[in-house]
């Protein structure tokens, strides 16, 4: 196993123990007014009244010691519902339901919104299942959890950040963190108190659909942008703060590295994603487990999220993947033991069922393999939550499960719940619910969205554009605002037809250009003479494997299900082909935009024809982000977070590979002065 990059720092800091005080109480449960007036101590004119609080309610102790006084009132039934995380769709109508199995958290997946989809329904609906929780005999609060993996994206209104493909293109860790910081902000004033977020997940094929979810394809770039985690959590001991959520280190290990499998491109199923890591233990270690040792050390992450994915050790001979939800070896001994994990693994979206043998074996293996809460998320006996407490609880009993596994698994979520802030604060603080959305912080993704764009190609010195010319738009990006957020926005997989509050690129340039502005998405319209030509392609949004190159065609989405959508390739669509050729022949200028979650093929033939040529990636809500630069308000200064092959074919292509032969090398960038061109 690895050697430890990063020399072990102090665990995480709790408060600082009432020890005498703690002990006394734990022992005695002596009231606080008794001990609170020791002989001699002044006391008020009235001894003040009689405190029947029990020690886990009382915030002068340390969190150790109300952990562990709670643990020790709680049923094993209690134990159990706090292990269980289901899904707000199927408690919405019934939220006796968290009373009834003492659920200790509720999600909201992908698109899994309130009605209507405002902040304060958002507030509403999370107090609404708190109050449910606090029913509960022992009243342990509920912890909500939701992704905000570039902005609180669900919510309508929320600010939306460029994914962190763009991020890593910034090499801006301070800007990272401040993104971060306003997303927890954001996320925490509507209630949810968990983000399940950053992914420091390390992207090696672009083939993958979530390789935008990655800051880049190096670990060293990736643990560079775990400011991310410092911005959502804050410093130890401030997560009890209205601006602050836990975090999630996400997915535990491996998840960018799986093999392409061209046995199942075109087939419906995931080609890439949620593969197996064939891979030598060395090369984990340095991939794959790299960017945890600090998330976990340095950053004191509150949770981390196992992959879908497997390993098969190369060493061990191929041929025995093993799921990472099943993983003891890299759960208990390597996160939990060697780095010294003490926060909360939380499954993915019904994880343990991928394992192998009987639902009783998934739930045994996964439990004894370290995961401490389980996303088993619908209301059905069968297939959700109460199939999952009956399971565990009969497990504990035959001895499958011990109980000593079950308090480490709770302690970590009460640990989680009293740094929260939640027993004393259960309901939602929302002194920063007018700042969502605001313009402060769109001005932040404003800047996010400039820096992240990197110049690719600048022949004749085309960029800047000079804001007096006249300008003709064209393109499938170019006035599409879902289309430039991606996916995880308003919905699982974002979409097209999505619309939230903020600028086109189109917007931006008709308010940056003084001279006329045509637009013709498909470049049919005349190109005035002397114009300068802007074309923005890319990609259409997708999440998860549906972005797999080969990937299903179609989206699972309850706004669009078995809507056919173009199966992802790395190339333009013919349209957007024909656009650029249109606008490159007939313009003074042509400028090529890419507005996607990743490289994408640009043929030769097709770039000798374009003057200029920028990564846009998904720059988020303020498409005026990507004018700024376009227009010379700020300088071009991203650098490419992951390499540009000329082909797909080429992938996966990394740097430092062996005959490293891409378009556009890993760290590539050309800059442009900081001044407007009149
Ligand atoms: C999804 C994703 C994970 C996400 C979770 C909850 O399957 O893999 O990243 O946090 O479900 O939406």
């Amino acid at each position: 196993m690895p050697s430890n990059p990063c020399p072990r720092s102090p665990r995480r800091r709790r408060r600082a123990a009432l020890g005498s005080l703690a002990a006394v109480l734990a022992a005695g449960l002596v009231p606080l007014a008794t001990v609170a007036t020791a002989p001699g101590a002044a006391t008020a004119a009235s001894a003040p009244q009689a405190d029947r609080r029990l020690p886990y309610q009382d915030p002068r102790l340390s969190t150790a010691a109300r952990v562990d006084d709670l643990l020790g009132r709680m049923t094993l039934a209690e134990k159990v519902g706090q292990m269980t995380q289901a899904e707000r769709a199927d408690i919405d109508a019934d939220p006796a339901q968290i009373t009834e199995y003492g659920l200790g958290s509720v999600l909201s997946g992908g698109g899994s919104v309130p009605d209507p989809n405002t902040p304060e329904a958002w507030a509403d609906m999370v107090d609404r299942y708190q109050r449910a929780a606090l029913d509960t005999r022992l009243g342990i609060p509920l912890i909500y959890g939701v992704d905000s993996v570039h902005g609180h994206g669900n919510l309508q209104g929320a600010t939306v950040f460029p994914h962190n493909i763009g991020l890593g293109a910034t090499r801006d860790p301070r800007l990272v963190e401040r993104i971060a910081h306003i997303t927890a902000e954001e996320t925490r004033a509507t209630g949810p108190q968990w983000a399940f977020a950053p992914c420091v997940c390390v992207a090696r094929d672009d083939r993958w659909g979530r390789t935008y979810e990655s800051f880049g394809e190096t670990p060293e770039l990736v643990i560079r942008m775990e400011t991310a985690i410092d911005g959502l959590q804050g410093r130890p001991g401030q997560l009890d703060r209205p601006d602050r959520v836990l975090a999630t280190a996400k997915h535990f290990a491996g998840d960018g590295l799986t093999s392409y499998d061209e046995s199942k491109a075109g087939t419906g199923a995931y080609p890439i994603d949620q593969g197996v890591d064939q891979v030598s233990r060395e090369e984990y270690a340095d991939l794959a487990l790299a960017p945890y040792w600090p998330a976990v050390q340095e950053h004191h992450v509150g949770s981390v999220m196992p992959s879908f994915s497997s390993v098969d050790w190369t060493e061990d001979g191929l041929g025995n993947p093993v799921k990472m939800h099943g993983n003891h070896e890299l759960i208990t001994d390597v996160l939990k033991g060697e780095m010294g994990f003490d926060g909360i693994v939380v499954s993915d979206w019904q994880g343990l069922r991928q394992l192998p043998g009987t639902y009783a074996d998934q739930v045994e293996t996964s439990v004894n393999a370290g995961v401490d809460m389980f996303m088993e998320p619908y209301s059905g006996s069968s297939t959700g939550y109460p199939q999952f407490t009956e399971t565990l609880t009969q497990l504990v009993q035959d001895g499958r499960v011990s109980h000593a596994r079950i308090d480490d698994a709770v302690s970590r979520i009460l640990t989680a719940k009293f740094e929260l802030g939640l027993f004393e604060h259960p309901m939602t603080d929302r002194r920063f619910i007018d700042q969502v959305g605001s313009t402060a912080h769109h001005r932040v993704a404003r800047r996010a969205a400039a820096e992240s764009q990197v110049l690719l190609r600048n022949e004749h010195r085309t960029l800047p554009l000079r804001s007096s010319q006249d300008v003709y738009v064209a393109g499938s990006n170019a006035d599409n605002i879902g289309n430039q957020a991606g996916g995880w926005t308003l919905t699982w997989q974002g979409g097209s037809t999505n619309v939230i509050p903020g600028t086109t690129i189109l917007d931006g340039i008709e308010s940056a250009a003084s001279g006329d502005v045509t637009f013709s998405e498909d470049a049919s319209e005349p190109v005035p003479a002397g114009a300068a030509g802007v074309v923005v392609v890319g990609e259409t949004p997708y999440a998860e494997g549906f972005g797999d190159v080969g990937g299903p065609q179609w989206a699972y989405d309850p706004g669009d299900h078995g809507v056919a959508r173009p199966a992802k390739t790395m190339q333009l669509s013919e349209a957007d082909t024909r656009a650029v050729e249109t606008v490159c022949a007939e313009a003074a200028s042509c400028t090529v935009l890419v507005v996607s979650g990743r490289p994408m093929e640009i043929s030769p033939d097709l770039l000798g024809q374009i003057d200029a040529l920028v990564a846009s990636w998904l720059p988020g809500s303020e498409g005026s982000g990507v004018v700024d630069v376009l227009f010379g308000r700020q300088p071009f200064t991203g650098r490419l977070p992951v390499t540009w092959p000329r082909t797909v074919e080429q992938e996966p292509i990394n740097v430092g590979d062996a005959d490293y032969d891409p378009l556009y090398p890993y760290g590539f960038g050309l800059r442009t002065h900081g001044h407007a061109h009149r």
